[in-house]
């Protein structure tokens, strides 16, 4: 059934079965899950929600983490995800392809019958026996170790994670390693009890369950740019392994992920040496533009920025979007939960001196 994104039809079918009262002793992959606050319906109004979730992540060694930007690319995050009805499936692919990470797709031994509702009972079964379906994964322990980040995607199936999912965490150690859910549910749009279990079973791991993404089965198919904007917003520290950058501006503290780019390299190992101050303006209704003091790599794209990023623009002018514009750019970074309002707040209306430092 994998291949194509799940229908409105698939998904009222699971929800009916909640709603005639099937939903019981749900024990998820460890048992006595609390399910108070559940609400499996087609009810929820927003597409795309980032999960604040109440568990706190789980502290873990940062060893792993400080090898630094020299072994960036041999430290690419993982992509590891559980799919049925192909939901999750192309998220997965969007944020691979946006963090430059590897697929990781785990699978049922015994494979899901195509028959829904059968996968629906089997999917019951399994989590009121608690069971650990053995699963197949294409994963060697050197690629594992070789990963700081792992985004960890899954349907949410009856109120928690689909068991498959369990067995992965159980069978692969994660720890040490910072773990960014990504979900889609035909209504749980919190995720219900899958971000509780994530964090108990992936131990010693840091799970960022607060950065999680959450998208309805219905709109998965009209939420690639959400998922990708999303996904670049994680591809700083833990993702790539660099450092993030604080921007000072007017006594507000930014902060800045750095793409993934050679240019977003350089200019963290500029700030190794010192801070760097920019006199920033006003352009064009829709960006705040400066000097550097360096030129920095190009590798110009043709971009629609988003309110947020941090482009480098003709090699040396660092231009911080609190608006929308197409045309060639180096992406610098991006300002973590920035948005246009916030930005113009920060910078004020006119000219800003911005000061630039790693964190
Ligand atoms: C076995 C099963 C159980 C499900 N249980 C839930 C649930 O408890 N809450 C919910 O919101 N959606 C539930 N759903 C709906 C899926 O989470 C939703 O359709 C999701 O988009 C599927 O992702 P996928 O296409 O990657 O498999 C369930 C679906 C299946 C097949």
């Amino acid at each position: 059934m994998s291949g194509s994104i799940v229908t409105r039809r698939t998904f009222l079918r699971a929800s009916a079965l909640a709603a005639a009262g099937m939903v019981v002793g749900l024990a998820g992959c460890a048992p006595s899950r609390s399910t108070e606050g559940n609400s499996f319906s087609a009810s929820s109004s927003s597409s795309v929600a980032s999960v604040s979730a109440s568990a706190s992540a789980v502290s873990a060694g940062s060893s792993n983490q400080s090898s630094g930007l020299a072994n960036e690319s041999a430290r690419k995050p993982l992509v590891v995800y559980f799919s049925y009805t192909g939901n999750v499936d192309a998220m997965a692919h969007w944020i691979a392809d946006e963090v430059g990470g590897d697929l990781v797709r785990v699978t049922a031994k015994e494979a899901y019958p195509d028959d829904y509702d059968a996968t629906v009972d089997r999917a019951k079964d399994e989590q009121d026996q608690n069971a650990r379906p053995e699963i197949v994964v294409d994963l060697n322990a050197e690629r594992l170790a070789n990963c700081d980040t792992v985004f960890f995607g899954f349907p949410i199936w009856w109120y928690d994670l689909p068991m498959p999912m369990c067995t992965f965490l159980e069978d692969y150690d994660l720890s040490g390693k910072t773990v960014i859910p990504f979900f889609s549910h035909g209504g749980s749009s919190s995720g219900a009890n899958s971000l509780p279990t994530l964090e108990s079973l992936a131990k010693g791991a840091t799970v960022k369950s607060g950065d999680a993404i959450s998208i309805l089965g219905d709109n998965v198919a009209a939420s690639e740019q959400d998922v990708r904007a999303w996904a670049k917003g994680k591809t700083g520290l833990g993702a790539t392994g660099a450092s993030t950058i604080a921007m000072k501006v007017n006594g507000t503290t930014l902060t800045m992920l750095p793409a993934n780019t050679e240019a977003a390299s350089a200019l963290v190992a500029s700030l190794r040496d010192a801070p760097i101050s920019v006199d920033m303006h006003s352009y064009g209704g829709f960006e705040k533009v400066g000097a550097l003091p360096n030129e920095l790599p190009s590798s110009d794209e043709q971009i629609t920025t988003q309110p947020g990023d941090v482009m480098l623009y003709q090699g040396n002018q660092i231009t911080v979007f609190h608006g929308s514009n197409t045309w060639a750019y180096t992406p610098l970074g991006h300002l973590e939960g920035a948005t246009t309002e916030s930005l113009l707040a920060a910078f004020g209306e006119g000219d800003a001196t911005v000061e630039l430092a790693l964190q």
